[in-house]
């Protein structure tokens, strides 16, 4: 199968024909337990992704698998409640669809959101990472395959991708909240196992202060087709063999909850002053 813009094209299509002119300007992407974003905005317009035509449908817990359409502090935003994972089964390629579909929809600017674990011994749960950049090992991309010149060129430069202005203006509205905020590298493991403490020892001599299973497909993505990413992870837990405590998606997810609400009111301020 080819990703290309044609094949995107009819998912695109189909989502303007349920939006009666409403062109969206910034994407976001939530990650698990961080639902809460989607109830912030306005006059929402709300699309299964199960109706969309050559799209995925989500299958991982805790991920709605919509996309919610409306405004926030002023800006028009689209958002998908529910994302896709390789673990889920997905081939590489694949997970261009939902950066894909957003850029050829208008989007200009993404923030993506993920649960994740702490490598840095300074951070604690309840933590907020703003990513700076990523450290991914696996050896595959999201780009891998033939390339369509359309969205990006064949090879691309990713030293901004996390974009620098995007990562001050959330830097300066997140030290107006009570999170313990954090600037710092994420790790990308595929999952869906939690990394080995052996893992993580690994990762932390690498560079890492956090990992997670999610945002770099998308991040890689939206690099080659030119759109400024801000990724930022809800810490939920330390990650494996950081603490004796074992780890548990339900506690992860729960603790996501909680700070999520704060990291909800924070992106629609981030929003506000993009
Ligand atoms: N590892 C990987 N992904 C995660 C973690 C973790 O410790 N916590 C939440 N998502």
């Amino acid at each position: 199968m080819n990703y290309d813009r044609t094949y995107f094209e009819v998912s695109a299509d189909y989502l303007r024909t349920r939006l009666g002119g409403f062109e969206p300007e910034i994407g976001i992407i939530l990650g698990t337990g961080l639902g809460g974003v989607a109830e912030q905005i306005d006059d929402p317009i709300v699309i299964d992704y199960k109706d969309v035509p050559n799209f995925l449908t989500s299958t991982a817990p805790f991920h709605a698998g919509k996309f919610i359409f409306g405004t926030i502090n002023g800006k028009n935003v689209m958002c998908m409640s529910g994302r896709f994972h390789v673990y889920e089964g997905y081939e590489y390629q694949q997970l261009v669809a939902p950066v894909r579909v957003m850029k050829l929809m208008g989007v200009k600017k993404l923030i993506l959101t993920n649960a994740a674990g702490a490598v840095n011994k300074s951070y604690r749960p309840g933590d907020l990472m703003i990513i700076r950049d990523h450290i991914k090992l696996t050896g595959v991309s999201p780009l891998f395959g033939p390339n369509d010149e359309s969205f990006g060129p064949r090879f691309f430069d990713v030293s901004d991708m996390y974009s620098r202005d995007m990562r001050a203006i959330a830097l300066k509205r997140a030290k107006k909240t009570d999170l313990r905020v954090h600037e710092g590298v994420y790790f990308f493991f595929t999952g869906p196992q939690f990394e080995t403490p052996a893992e993580i020892r690994a990762a932390s001599v690498l560079g890492a202060d956090a990992v997670g299973m999610s945002t770099v497909t998308e991040a890689l993505t939206a690099a080659h087709c030119g759109i400024p990413v801000l990724g930022m992870c809800m810490i939920t837990n330390m990650a494996a063999g950081i603490s004796d405590v074992p780890i548990s998606s339900e506690d992860a997810t729960e603790i996501a909850r909680r700070s999520g609400a704060q990291l909800s009111d924070l992106i629609s301020d981030i929003i506000g002053s993009l």
